[in-house]
């Protein structure tokens, strides 16, 4: 864990509620999250880093309180105060050839890092990006730059297929050794029981210390209870009762 000041060098709306923020400072920190201080709130923020490059930071986030409410109202140049290097990742490395990549609304952002780690080892990747609408549709271009193939569902069926991402999976069968998801629990607890084969997913969990002091992020696994922010929050699926 690394206390370390960053500024904003930019924060701006992608979707609606949903911002992409983009920290300066040391951005070479390893970790799957990063836990922002905000002034006026004792606890910090843990955030899914989505790229990681060139001296900088970005994170993806949707206002969905008073905490990312006063972040989406930081200007450029404000310097905030992040812990780094927190929490353990996917792993790359547990794809033999072809990863197929699953995630649903802010649980996106996560994978695309993972995606550019993925293709920089040389696998075949297939995202499968959900949505409610076409509104909500986030970083598919980015996506789309870096993977073999991007599938697109959305709930309303504005964009891509209509329904959930497992929906679209259905349809297209994409090729996989490796699964990686990200998004709302019952999302990737209907993704770990629909794929065969093995995988992995990140939780979220209320967070106090964000780096495996206070023991607050504690669930309960096969292998017994495990916190979230240390010990995850990427878990194998087949530790997870859910
Ligand atoms: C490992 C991890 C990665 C995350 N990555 C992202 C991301 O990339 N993008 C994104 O939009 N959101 C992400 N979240 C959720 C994000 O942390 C919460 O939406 C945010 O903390 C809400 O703060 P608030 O003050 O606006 O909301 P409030 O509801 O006012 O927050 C009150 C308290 O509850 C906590 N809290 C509220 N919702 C959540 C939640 N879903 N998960 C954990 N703590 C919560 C807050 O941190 C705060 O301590 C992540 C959560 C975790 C644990
Ligand atoms: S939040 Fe304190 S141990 Fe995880």
């Amino acid at each position: 864990m690394i206390k370390s000041r960053y500024h904003i060098s930019e924060n701006v709306l992608i979707a609606p509620k949903t911002y992409q923020l983009v920290l300066a400072g040391e951005a070479d920190v390893e970790g799957e999250f990063v836990d922002i201080a905000l002034p006026g709130f004792y606890l910090r923020r843990p955030l899914s880093v989505c790229d990681r490059e060139d001296g900088k930071l970005t994170v993806v986030y949707r206002v969905v309180g008073e905490g990312t409410k006063a972040l989406s109202e930081m200007t450029e140049g404000t310097e905030l105060e992040v812990l780094t290097g927190l929490g353990n990742g996917f792993d790359p490395e547990a794809c033999r050839e072809e990863a197929l990549l699953v995630g649903g609304g802010l649980g996106v952002p996560p994978l695309y890092l993972l995606a550019k780690e993925l293709k920089a080892r040389g696998k075949k990747v297939t995202a499968v990006l959900g949505f409610n609408k076409a509104e909500e549709i986030i970083l598919a271009d980015a996506f789309k730059a870096v993977c073999d193939e991007v599938l697109i569902s959305t709930v309303d069926g504005s964009v891509g297929v209509k329904g959930f991402v497992t929906d679209a999976i259905a349809a297209a069968h994409p090729a996989f050794d490796y699964f990686y998801t990200c998004g709302p629990m019952i999302m990737m607890k209907v993704v770990c029981a629909a794929l065969e084969g093995p995988g992995e997913a990140s939780l979220e969990e209320r967070m106090g210390c964000g780096a495996g002091f206070c023991y607050g992020c504690s669930i309960q696994t096969k292998n017994g209870p495990r916190r979230v922010c240390k010990d995850g929050p990427v878990f194998k699926k087949e530790e997870l009762l859910w």
